[in-house]
């Protein structure tokens, strides 16, 4: 699986990041998730009693925001453009009831996988100035990756439940990418053949347009439009 996302990030950097709008829109959805994730680590503060572990959680929530911040100044510089925020609903992780370790364990595997993404979307990438700042967040980021982990102990969760919900969210993610992917294409599928059927009858209904134009009175025939709408 590993192998199959790097090179969908190679064949996103290489040719989609071409299309400088395409590339844009990445950085807005890379803000979107950094700041989605101060969102949760701030509810998550409330569950924790011990000053050490809100404090570390406090750390890492600012260095999210840091990033968040970090992906709307490369948005302007590289856009030359204002940043506006991409607005979505925000969901809880897990239910009401779960235990706060679960939060953690799936922060954790995000933060697995945004220092996979980051790091061969700097590999793959030419712009210097764009380099250097996924650099900085990757190294922030594989401290997040020891950090959730270790957190994850100081919380009460045991090393046989953390494996399990790893294996869990990991398969859930997959699922949950696949869906997308699916949808996406399904979705690129329908506007090409909807394109493709307006191109196919455009020059029909043209020449009869031009048909029924050349008289010097137009005929209508109401009652053939009413039988269509029925
Ligand atoms: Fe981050
Ligand atoms: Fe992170």
């Amino acid at each position: 699986m590993k192998y199959l996302e790097r090179v969908f990030i190679f064949f996103t950097v290489k040719f989609l990041w071409k299309f400088k709008g395409i590339f844009h829109e990445a950085l807005r959805r890379f803000q979107a998730v950094e700041a989605d994730g101060v969102w949760h680590l701030y509810r998550s503060l409330d569950q924790v009693d011990n000053k050490k572990t809100r404090f570390k959680l406090f750390l890492h929530l600012l260095e999210e925001e840091s990033h968040a911040d970090a992906f709307v100044d490369m948005y302007e510089e590289l856009s030359g453009e204002k940043f506006t925020k991409l607005l979505f609903e925000r969901k809880p992780i897990g239910g009401k009831d779960d235990p706060l370790w679960k939060s953690i364990a799936f922060v954790h595997i995000g933060e697995e996988h945004a220092t996979e993404r980051f790091k061969y979307i700097s590999k793959f990438h030419n712009n210097q100035y764009f380099k250097e700042n996924i650099d900085t967040i990757v190294e922030d980021e594989m401290g997040h990756v020891d950090l959730t982990e270790t957190l994850l102990l100081e919380v009460g969760a045991s090393k046989e439940d953390i494996r399990k919900e790893y294996r869990s969210i990991s398969i859930n993610r997959w699922k949950d990418s696949f869906l997308r992917l699916l949808s996406s294409l399904y979705e690129k599928i329908a506007n090409t053949l909807l394109s493709i059927l307006y191109f196919a009858f455009a020059p029909f209904v043209f020449l009869q347009s031009r048909k029924k134009l050349k008289n010097y009175f137009v005929s209508l025939d109401a009652n053939k439009i009413k039988r269509f709408e029925r």
